[in-house]
């Protein structure tokens, strides 16, 4: 009898080179006071927090660091676009959780693929876990991982996929920025 897999989620992970010289110079460049992005109102799980997603991503605005953070992610970008041929960043934002805050289980929609770069991951802060979209015939569970991603990691995944960000005890925040990835129209074949 010979077994195969029908389906697979392919994620992939890459380690921003340099990460740790560039880091402080980088994220001192972020107001993280700024009034609009406390986020206590919309997102009261990150309460405490900082998140730019409504103030740019949501407006269709690019934050101010847009350009350099593309820029220090250069390598990987082009390694995943080289593999998935057509793939583009169109916007960012930036999430900052304290201890005992989390983001609920989502997805980013059907629109490709999406990205975090876990830009502050302290000792005790987890990356990000995933739900698998298949549920084992056996139990009925439904499998989540928590891919091995340090600091200055960036993982792409399915937008489709369910994640979510576990609550943590850690007196460093916990800080990542992340984008979906579209396709350019002259490389979708319908
Ligand atoms: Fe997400």
């Amino acid at each position: 009898m010979k077994q195969t897999d029908l389906f697979k989620v392919p994620v992939y992970i890459h380690s921003v080179r340099d990460w740790e010289t560039i880091k402080m110079y980088f994220l001192n460049k972020i107001n993280w006071n700024d009034p609009e992005c406390q986020d206590l109102m919309q997102d009261d799980y990150l309460n405490g927090g900082y998140s730019d997603f409504h103030k740019y991503y949501a407006q269709g605005r690019n934050p101010e660091y847009y350009e350099e953070l593309m820029t220090i992610l250069h390598e990987p970008l082009q390694e995943f676009a080289s593999m998935n041929p057509g793939a583009f960043v169109s916007n960012a934002w930036c999430q900052k959780y304290p201890a005992n805050t989390c983001h609920a289980a989502h997805n980013h929609g059907a629109v490709g693929y999406s990205a975090v770069f876990y830009a502050q991951l302290g000792r005790a802060h987890k990356p990000t876990s995933f739900f698998s979209p298949l549920i084992d015939p056996w139990s009925g569970q439904i499998e989540s991982i928590e891919p091995e991603c340090r600091e200055g990691d960036i993982i792409f995944f399915p937008s489709y996929l369910i994640h979510q960000s576990q609550p943590h005890r850690a007196y460093e925040d916990k800080i990542i920025f992340s984008f979906n990835l579209h396709l350019s129209g002259d490389t979708i074949s319908l």
